[in-house]
């Protein structure tokens, strides 16, 4: 075995689009890999000081969170590596379709199968910098084309994509191969 010291190679990381919106009203995106779920009803974000930082101090902290697909790589790449702040055109040049969401102050990509609804609960270490913020999963929507026979999210047909830090990747999910909290009974025979 190689040794490589310490890095926080979490294999994957997701790679979620943060949706907000600014003081006029205007849609902006980021991309976010250093997030996952905090509880039950909660996710966690590394939010660094972004245009989207600013958002998140207006319409009540309430933001939404759409997961990247193969389909969208591109705009949500892009969407990581150019700020509001500098390109007033960026969401223009993603050409994703936006709307209201339903049950939060903030813009539903209609371009993502699956994304979460959030509200702000908590900011943790917040400094100059950012912070960690702590979001409440206020609702999530799924379009109808994407789920399975018993109605549900099925992400084997939605071309997620993870963050690979080790080597700065995008990498696509692929497929199921087992149940979880079962398979594993095969050794309790
Ligand atoms: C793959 C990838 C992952 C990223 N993850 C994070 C993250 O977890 N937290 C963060 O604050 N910024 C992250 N960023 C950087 C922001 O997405 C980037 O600074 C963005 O341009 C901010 O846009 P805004 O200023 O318009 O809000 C990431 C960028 C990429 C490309």
């Amino acid at each position: 075995m190689k040794s490589f010291g310490s890095k926080p190679w979490m294999l994957p990381q997701p790679v979620l689009i943060i949706g907000t919106y600014n003081e006029n009203g205007v849609a902006n995106a980021m991309n976010a890999a250093w997030g996952g779920t905090w509880d039950m009803h909660e996710i966690i974000i590394s939010m660094g000081s972004h245009a989207t930082t600013e958002n998140l101090k207006l319409n009540n902290g309430e933001f939404t969170v759409a997961f990247a697909t193969a389909e969208t790589m591109l705009a949500s790449d892009f969407v990581g590596i150019v700020s509001a702040k500098n390109d007033p055109e960026k969401m223009a040049k993603t050409g994703w379709t936006t709307e209201k969401a339903p049950n939060v102050n903030a813009p539903l990509f209609k371009n993502f199968p699956m994304t979460m609804e959030c509200r702000i609960k908590q900011k943790i270490d917040e400094s100059e910098t950012g912070y960690y913020l702590v979001a409440e999963v206020v609702n999530v929507l799924c379009d109808e084309q994407y789920l399975n026979e018993q109605g549900n999210p099925d992400v084997e047909k939605m071309n997620i994509i993870a963050y690979e830090p080790v080597n700065h990747k995008y990498i696509q999910m692929g497929k199921i191969v087992g149940d979880a909290f079962s398979c594993g009974k095969e050794l309790m025979k």
